[in-house]
């Protein structure tokens, strides 16, 4: 059996939803799009299920895969819906949705609602991406709020920088949601704090906070943060030694030839590539532990495998496992090296099977 796999310490994501819940100090929404990151949106979502207040998804795909896991807490879709025909299926589902366009207002204004169904109005209030301009916000709000089909309402917004923790911009982005909710009744649930917004801006915890990557143990803040520290790494991706040869100075490795070894190199082949979603742009030097010791990838990651520096760990052999990364090396720390980030290596991840611990 090929030894390439991701262990989900569902424990973990336990721990590290209970620590984002706390420090909300309201309700926490517990993001599991994108297959939960990388880590099963199902068997996520079954380890949180009675202890979330409800999960995120991006689309009404991934919230339909939820229901079908028996899921029943609520589940917000974050993008809203795509089009008017899936309100359907949000309201057969009972799904909650986010409403970040006019077209999406008018849409709702038109839907013959059986049952109130539950709407999220996003402000855009700097990031630009998704939400209402802050001129088009109120009216918004006032609107939905006179349909009979709209149930109850949270005003929301999304930042763009809360990982960088020393940036005025997401002050200036709460400054701005808080000028937008100044136009709505003083009880309005509102939400505003992602993964980065709630470890790192006290001012951003309130109501419903949204936790995504910190669920799975792992943040992109550029300083220091003692709440960062209490998360736990939930995924170790792993595999082991299939193959070791001995090279002399001055020998390529792999596709291309673009390493060539500077020393006697004893090198490792690894099963795990870039159909198993490792970062192909891997450089060499990216660390990486062999039996629990850290070593280097050298040579170009290569679809079904990769090659590591053994030379300084004469006991390492066939048959020894390796941390890609993991509770004993961060997947920040791996995607750093690589120019990417733990989002893009997380989600990225295919092929490889996935075990379960705990949970
Ligand atoms: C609207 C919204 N809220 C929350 C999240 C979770 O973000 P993070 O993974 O940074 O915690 C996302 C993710 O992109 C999002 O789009």
């Amino acid at each position: 059996m090929r030894p390439a796999r991701a262990l989900i310490d569902l424990d973990a994501l336990v721990h590290n939803y209970r620590h984002a819940r706390r420090l909300g100090g309201g309700r926490a929404l517990a993001v599991v799009k994108a297959d939960a990151y990388g880590h099963g949106a199902a068997a996520c979502a079954r380890a949180l299920d009675g202890e979330a207040d409800g999960f995120g998804v991006a689309c009404i795909e991934e919230a339909l895969e939820l229901r079908e896991a028996g899921i029943r807490a609520p589940i917000l879709l974050l993008e809203g819906f795509f089009e008017a025909a899936e309100l359907a299926l949000i309201e057969r589902h009972d799904l909650w949705t986010v409403v970040a366009s006019p077209w999406q207002v008018e849409a709702l204004e038109r839907h013959r609602a059986a049952k109130p169904l539950q709407a999220w109005v996003k402000l855009d209030s700097g990031m630009h991406r998704l939400g209402l301009a802050p001129a088009e916000f109120n009216d918004a709000w006032r609107r939905l709020r006179a349909l009979e089909g709209i149930g109850d309402m949270v005003a929301m917004t999304h930042f763009a920088r809360a990982d960088e923790i020393a940036n005025e911009r997401t002050d200036e982005q709460l400054d701005a949601f808080d000028r937008a909710l100044g136009g709505l009744p003083p009880d309005t649930p509102t939400s505003a704090a992602n993964s980065a917004g709630l470890l790192a801006w006290p001012r951003a915890r309130r109501g419903w906070v949204r936790p995504g990557l910190m669920l799975y143990g792992t943040h992109m803040l550029d300083g220091p943060c003692v709440e960062a520290d209490a998360l736990r790494p939930v995924m170790r991706l792993e595999s082991r030694v299939i193959a070791v040869r001995e090279l002399a100075a001055g020998e390529p490795i792999g596709y291309g030839g673009g390493f060539v070894t500077g020393r006697p190199t004893r090198v490792g082949v690894v099963a795990m590539g870039y159909a198993d979603g490792f970062a192909q742009y891997a450089p060499a030097g990216t660390p990486v532990l062999v039996g629990g010791r850290r070593s280097r990838l050298i040579g170009r990651v290569s679809m079904d495998m990769l090659t590591v520096d053994l030379t300084d760990h004469p006991d390492a052999d066939v048959g020894t496992p390796v941390e890609l990364w993991g509770p004993d090396l961060p997947v920040a720390e791996v995607a750093a090296h690589c120019g990417s980030s733990p989002y893009r290596l997380l989600s990225g991840l295919k092929r490889v099977a996935r075990e379960y611990l705990g949970g």
